[in-house]
């Protein structure tokens, strides 16, 4: 079995969480590719696709979004989404993002996933600072590697029982 993962972000929480998925689809016998979006043009010899997206303002990084159109537009294996960012302050639910439920749509995705990231103000720029700031929201690493493992696990589940529709 041939899983390919593709994360988009910033300051690398997101590419970690893929990577812990790599490590756990791996270690079940699953031959995996992590790739850059914006690297990736086909993904039908692919058994299934994982995409992750960074969100910031409220948005996936215009690189998943363009992943998803040119997935959307051609053929592809089950796909299963996930957010990181688990910082807002507002009173809407975390990461209920307009990008997410488009992808979710146009790619019939099995499932998404929002996961908690990672914020180091130090990393940040000027602009990132300002917003950061401003929102309330607060630093630190809120990453859950169990979470991750878990919904993994779940994802190997759905494929080996030939299901990844349900
Ligand atoms: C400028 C800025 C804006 C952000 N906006 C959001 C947001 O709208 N919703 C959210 O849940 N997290 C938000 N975050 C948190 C990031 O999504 C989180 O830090 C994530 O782990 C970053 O992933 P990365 O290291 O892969 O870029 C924001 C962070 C920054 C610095």
């Amino acid at each position: 079995m041939r899983i390919l993962i593709c994360t988009a972000g910033r300051h690398g929480a997101t590419h970690t969480l893929g990577k812990e998925m790599a490590r756990v689809f791996e270690h079940d016998g699953v031959d995996v590719d992590i790739r850059a979006p914006e690297s990736v043009f086909r993904v039908d010899d692919y058994d299934a696709l994982v995409i992750g997206s960074a969100v910031y303002s409220d948005r996936w990084l215009p690189v998943a979004n363009a992943l998803v159109e040119r997935v959307s537009r051609s053929a592809h294996p089950p796909v299963w989404l996930f957010s990181c960012g688990p910082l807002h302050s507002s009173d809407r639910p975390v990461n209920v993002t307009s990008d997410a439920a488009h992808a979710t749509t146009v790619l019939h995705a099995t499932a998404h996933r929002t996961f908690p990231g990672k914020l180091d103000p130090e990393r940040l720029s000027v602009g990132e600072r300002q917003i950061f700031d401003n929102s309330g929201a607060v630093a630190g690493d809120f990453r859950d590697w169990v979470l991750v493992c878990n919904w993994a696990r779940e994802i190997l589940a759905c494929l080996t029982a030939g299901r990844p529709g349900l």
